[in-house]
Order: C-alpha cells, then sequence, then structure tokens
C-alpha cells in the first residue's frame, strides 16, 4: 500500500532509523527473553562506547526487504538463538525464510548486500545437537550475499557460559567493528537512562519490598521459574563441618510443597540472596539517601527499546539496593570513571580518575582489596571504610539515582547443585553450601579485610535466622566486623507482619533443569568423584538409588540388587573428624544399598600422606583403584560424574582418567585415553557439573 507522504510505514526500519538518527539495528531472535536481553546489552554498549544509537528490532515487527538500503555508516547486528531441534525462535522464522530463500529479492531488486557491514551473536545450548545453527546459518548467507562481518560470529552456550561467552567474544568484535566502521571509543555520551520520581502517596500493598514479581506481591498462584521465583520456607538448617570455627558448611532444607514446583537429582537451585545490611547503609549514607531510605520510588525507562527497569517499581531506595542490584561486587573500573564527575572534592574525583585510567593503581587498590563501590566512594572521599558507616563518618555524594540504577547490574541468583532426591524428599530442596569467606590483600590505601559471598553468606544468615541464632561477629583489629552483620529478618521476605510473626524464614528459589543424571539402567556401573562440596548432587544420586533399591526389593525381594552395576563416589575433604560432609548417612546408605554402593575417601591434610610426603586427592584414589575403574567404563559401558572444583580438581581428574583408560586400551594417555574421554563426552558417559 502507498503511504501518503510524511506517514512512516511502522514495518520500515530503515525510515525508522533516519528519523531517530540510529546508525545500528539489532535484530533479535529470542524465545524466553535471552537473546533480547544481550541486544540490548550491545545496544547500551555500543551507545556508552561510540556514541552510537541503536534501534532494538523484533524481526517480526519490520520488514526485511531492505536491509540491502541500509546507509553505509550503519551496521547490522544479529542477535540469535537456536531453539528445540535447530530451528529459529518463533520471532525470527520469516527472517530466516527470507536470507535462506534463494529467489527472495530485496527492494532494491536484487539478491545482495555487497558491503553490508554486520556482527552475529548466536546463543544456544550445547547439550542439544543442532548447537547454534540459526546464527550459523545467518552468518553464511550474509557472507554469501558479500555483506561483511565486523569480528568472529560469537556464541554462547545456554547450558554453561553464556555470559563467559559473551564476554570473551565482545571485546575483540568492538574492536573490529570500530575499524570497520571508523569510529572511535569514548564518544559515549551521558544521557541518563531512567526517571526516577520520589512518590508522594502510595498503597503500602503495591510498594515491592524485596520481592522478585508481580505474582509474588499479590500472592498469587501461578508458575515458579526465574522470572516468578517462589519464596520457600526454610524447614531445616544445619552446619555440616564437624570442627565448629572459621569456616562453615551449611545445609537447609528448602520447602516446597504446594508450590508447584518439581525437581530432578542433580539439577540446580536459584537461590536469590540480598545484599548484607552493612553494604546496603554504607551505600545509603555515601549516597546522602539514609534519610529518604524507606521512601517510595517509581523508576521509569527513558528509552524502553533499550534500557527497561531491571526490577518491579514502585519500591524504595534501601530495597533496590539490598535486594535488586549487587552492590556487593568489586567495583568495576568503568563505573568509578562514570562517577568521578560527581565527586563531592577535587581530591575525591583525582582519586576516582586515576582509578579509572591507571589500571595498575586500580588493580592494586581495588581488585586486590575487593573494594565495593560504597566503600570506594568512602576511600576517595576519606572516609574510614573499617568503622560502621553512618551519616556522620561518611561523605555524601550528590549522585543521581538513576546513574546508579543504569551502572550496577541487577542482583542475579546464585545456583547449588541440589543434594537431595525428590524420591526421598518430595517435598523439600536440600542445598549444601561452603560458606565464601577470604581475606583480602592489602595496598597502601587499605588493610586486608574479611571478603564475605554474597549467596553462601545469605544461606549461612538464613540458618542463622531459622535457628534462632545470632551471628558470631568475628572479632578482627580489636572490632567487630561490620560485614558479618545478618540482614535484619525482614529482608528475607519484605518487612510484611505475618511472616515474622509466624517465625518462618524464606528464600526467593527456582529449579534450573540439568542433564545431570544418573542412567536410567541400574546395572550400568556408576562412578561419581566430588570432593568437597563437590558431592552434592552425588547425595542426591544415592538417594535416588535407594528410592529404586526400595521399591525394587519389594517387588522381587531382597537379592533383588544382585545384578545392579556398582555406584562408587570417590569423595575428599582435608581431615575424617573436621569438614567431612554427610559422613553419619553414608553408613546407612552403604548398608542399604547392599554392597552395590562403596565410598572412597581421600582426607588430605592426615595420614596417611604419600611417600614424599604430599597430600592424597581423589585422583589418587582413583588410580589405585585403576584396574576396577577401567573395567566399569570399558567393560561395564559405566558413567562417570565429576562435581566440584573445575580449574584444578576436575582437570587432574580428567588426566588420571585420560591414563588410567589409555594404559587400558594399550595406549597412552595422550592418544587413546584422550580419545576414550572425547567418545565418553560425546555419549554423555562422562558428565561434569564443575564451578570455579
Ligand atoms: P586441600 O585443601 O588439603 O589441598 C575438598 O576441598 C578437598 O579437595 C580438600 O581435601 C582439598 O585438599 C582437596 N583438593 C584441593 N585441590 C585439589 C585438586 N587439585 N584435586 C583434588 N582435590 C583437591
Amino acid at each position: 500500500s502507498k503511504l501518503s507522504d510524511g506517514d512512516e510505514n511502522p514495518r520500515d526500519f530503515i525510515a525508522k532509523m533516519k528519523n531517530g538518527k540510529k546508525r545500528l539495528v539489532i535484530f533479535y531472535g529470542s524465545q524466553t527473553g535471552t537473546a533480547e536481553e544481550y541486544a540490548i546489552r550491545l545496544a547500551k554498549e555500543a551507545k556508552s562506547k561510540f556514541g552510537l544509537t541503536s534501534l532494538v528490532c523484533d524481526p517480526e515487527e519490520y520488514d526485511f526487504e531492505n536491509l540491502d538500503q541500509l546507509p553505509d555508516d550503519c551496521a547490522a547486528f544479529f542477535v540469535v538463538a537456536t531453539y528445540g531441534e535447530g530451528e529459529p525462535t518463533d520471532n525470527a522464522v520469516q527472517l530466516m525464510q527470507n536470507l535462506q530463500d534463494e529467489s527472495f529479492e530485496f527492494s532494491g531488486g536484487e539478491r545482495k548486500l555487497e558491503g553490508l557491514k554486520y556482527v552475529v551473536f548466536a546463543l544456544g545450548n550445547k547439550t542439544y545437537e543442532h548447537y547454534n545453527v540459526i546464527g550459523r546459518i545467518v552468518d553464511t548467507e550474509l557472507a554469501k550475499m558479500g555483506a561483511i562481518r565486523c569480528g568472529e560470529r560469537g556464541e554462547g552456550d545456554d547450558d554453561k557460559s553464556m555470559e563467559e561467552d559473551y564476554l570473551e567474544w565482545k571485546d575483540g568484535m568492538w574492536e573490529e567493528f570500530a575499524r570497520i566502521m571508523g569510529v572511535e571509543e569514548g564518544q559515549g555520551g551521558d544521557t541518563p537512562d531512567f526517571k526516577v520520581t520520589e512518590l508522594q502517596s502510595h498503597p503500602s500493598e503495591k510498594v515491592y519490598l524485596g520481592e522478585l514479581s508481580a505474582r509474588a506481591l499479590t500472592k498469587t498462584k501461578g508458575i515458579h521459574d526465574a522470572k516468578n521465583p517462589y519464596p520457600a520456607p526454610i524447614l531445616k538448617s544445619r552446619e555440616l563441618f564437624q570442627k565448629q570455627g572459621e569456616r562453615n558448611c551449611v545445609h537447609l532444607e528448602l520447602g516446597i510443597d504446594g508450590s508447584g514446583i518439581t525437581y530432578q537429582h542433580g539439577d540446580h537451585v536459584g537461590v536469590w540472596p540480598s545484599n548484607p545490611e552493612v553494604e546496603v547503609n554504607r551505600l545509603l549514607c555515601a549516597l546522602g539517601l539514609w534519610d529518604k531510605r524507606d521512601h517510595v520510588i517509581g523508576i521509569e525507562s527513558l528509552d524502553p527499546a533499550l534500557a527497561k527497569v531491571p526490577f518491579p517499581v514502585p519500591t524504595t531506595y534501601s530495597t533496590v539496593l539490598r535486594n535488586y542490584i549487587d552492590i556487593s561486587a568489586v567495583a568495576g573500573r568503568q563505573i568509578l570513571g562514570n562517577l568521578a564527575r560527581f565527586s563531592p572534592s577535587p581530591d575525591a574525583e583525582g582519586f576516582m580518575r586515576s582509578l579509572n585510567t591507571d589500571k595498575e593503581q586500580y588493580g592494586r587498590i581495588i581488585a586486590n582489596g575487593c573494594l565495593k563501590l560504597g566503600e570506594v566512594l568512602q576511600l576517595a572521599a576519606g572516609n574510614d571504610i573499617k568503622a560502621v558507616p553512618t551519616l556522620e563518618n561518611t561523605t555524601a555524594w550528590p549522585i543521581p539515582f538513576d546513574v546508579i540504577v543504569s551502572a550496577i547490574p541487577r542482583l542475579q541468583p546464585r545456583y547449588f547443585s541440589i543434594s537431595s532426591s525428590p524420591k526421598l524428599h518430595p517435598t523439600a530442596i536440600h542445598v549444601t553450601a561452603v560458606v565464601l569467606k577470604y581475606q583480602s590483600v592489602a595496598s597502601d590505601k587499605v588493610p586486608p579485610k574479611w571478603v564475605y559471598g554474597v549467596g553462601s553468606n545469605f544461606i549461612l544468615n538464613l540458618k542463622y535466622a531459622a535457628c534462632g541464632e545470632t551471628a558470631p561477629l568475628i572479632a578482627q583489629n580489636g572490632s567487630a566486623d561490620p560485614a558479618h552483620t545478618p540482614f535484619p529478618l525482614y529482608a528475607i521476605e519484605g518487612p510484611r507482619g505475618a511472616y515474622k510473626q509466624e517465625m518462618i524464614y524464606k528464600s526467593p528459589i527456582h529449579v534450573r533443569r540439568s542433564t545431570f543424571r544418573l542412567p536410567t539402567n541400574p546395572k550400568s556401573p556408576v562412578i561419581m568423584v566430588g570432593p568437597g562440596t563437590g558431592v552434592a548432587p552425588f547425595r542426591g544420586f544415592v538417594q535416588e538409588r535407594i528410592a529404586l533399591a526400595r521399591r525394587t526389593i519389594e517387588k522381587n525381594g531382597p537379592d533383588a540388587l544382585a545384578d545392579w552395576g556398582r555406584i562408587s563416589l570417590f569423595y575428599g575433604c582435608r581431615k575424617s573428624n573436621e569438614d567431612f560432609l554427610y559422613n553419619e548417612e553414608w553408613p546407612q546408605y552403604i548398608d542399604e544399598l547392599k554392597g552395590k554402593f562403596t565410598l572412597h575417601t581421600a582426607f588430605s591434610r592426615e595420614p596417611p600422606y604419600k611417600p614424599d610426603g604430599s597430600k592424597i586427592y581423589v585422583q589418587d584414589l582413583l588410580w589405585d583403584d585403576r584396574s576396577k575403574v577401567a573395567d566399569a567404563i570399558i567393560n561395564g559401558k559405566g558413567y562417570i560424574y565429576i562435581c566440584g572444583d573445575a580449574k584444578s580438581m576436575a582437570k587432574s581428574v580428567e588426566d588420571v582418567l585420560a591414563k588410567i583408560l589409555g594404559e587400558a586400551k594399550g595406549g597412552t594417555m595422550e592418544v587413546e585415553g584422550a580419545a576414550e574421554l572425547k567418545l565418553l563426552k560425546e555419549r554423555s558417559r562422562l558428565m561434569l557439573d564443575v564451578w570455579s
């Protein structure tokens, strides 16, 4: 249909770009919103790096045929997910048809995109066969038509490492993009993304105080997932380490009865933490918001295509800092540069700018010192960061709150391998969390301090709350350490009296499916390697087998397990009487599985040691047991699972396995052993659930 002059065809992205002076068009093929998020991130980065604004497009809402009319100083981005069996997402079906259709013509009349500059980021999941095929097809089709790709094609694996894959890819891509587009970094503007309004009166039941979804606020029934986590009550919790002291490992049981949540052994549970109260208070003081901390605020996006408000509103200043944004992370170099202009003094500004430009200084003081944003603001203003933050000892910075909301990412859930089986515990999810706490490295500016992991310390505080304990204050330099004070109890659920009166403590959770599962046939031998909290999923595995054993024996009598394969757990910890997780449970499991379950333990910090005095680890036990291990895998067609530390443990275990299998095949670790491991991985008979 012909449009009259001045009318803009809403499906014409080129016209929209021209009107909005946008030089980038970013198409996203998204099913659950992840690809859209990455599209928006790319748009934001293009704006802050180069001052280039983007049109972020749902391809379904636009016609594709004038892509060849994209002006020379523009570029097209494709952020596309592969779905199901190698299919495009619903909103990218048409786009893919056009791209692949040999008879499709652009409005210019030819099937050519000579010189079109483009970028591809593909999102997929390696556990599926057709990993990222949609992104790859987009790339080859565009290249075929003469378009020029800026940088490498990015590929993200949703199963494991989407974020890391993105981060690893993007810097190189932006460098190439800048070169091809002829743009320079540092030309980004400072236009705000959000507008924050203080609301004078607002019905209190409509204010978000930590709830993560509208359903949670109104307590409406609905499916619980990452978009609508379930406030799970803490049913039980206890300390797992035998030796009480510096280190903690918490066993937590989260109730899911009546929630509609189901899980499988080997799944992960996402726990949504809140920030420690001391950090919330520090930042409230440093932002001059202490007196207004409970004031109700509305936040709206000034460019919804680019930046959505990342958490529910209306809310309060303190809730944003406590429940919604990640103020506990080490302050990034970039953000310090952005905030320098709001410094309360020239000295503070100079310090912020030098941290931003001088990588060495930043690394030495901020990264090594593990300083959070609130602490850096205090340090720059000459405040004492060791003291409990108050209005009196903390300088207020005139930083607009919208700048804080754009600069600090959303607080993310922390994932834990579930340590129970639904067959034994259908109404509870068990978590086994070692509490992360370490000393930072001192510099000339700051003494060392304790650093507390947000997720695991949240869990520790849930345990304190649920058990009616008070958190111990750890004496350091003669004073109590404020970083260890727990959040006030209401932070768990929001200060809505009912919960406090019931004295039930809750944490928002959701379940993430995994493929880390036992073989369905119990005849297959299984080898599980999980030192430390790496044992968590294997407690679930063993419980799963126990449930099956009970059913089988009930049906076929006491000898029914005779032809079952052996399941062997290789577990390691420091000492048999200090940090031996679930030590009181294993004998009972061994007994019930009638010799089909064996436990092999390596206590690294007690005798026996190796002849040269070095520690015995799980991989040494595997080596000692090598003939049985090789037999189970090669002749028994067995399965191997490794869980725990990704960097050194998993690597050493894989090396030992390669050695065992290589030698059993009459060859070497490097050739036959490596080939065997590769094959096992391809067949999902060697599976990893590892973290760093
Ligand atoms: P360590 O701390 O005494 O060195 C759980 O953390 C257990 O894993 C501990 O006994 C720890 O020993 C051990 N561990 C540390 N590094 C390891 C590695 N590279 N491979 C296997 N186990 C390791």
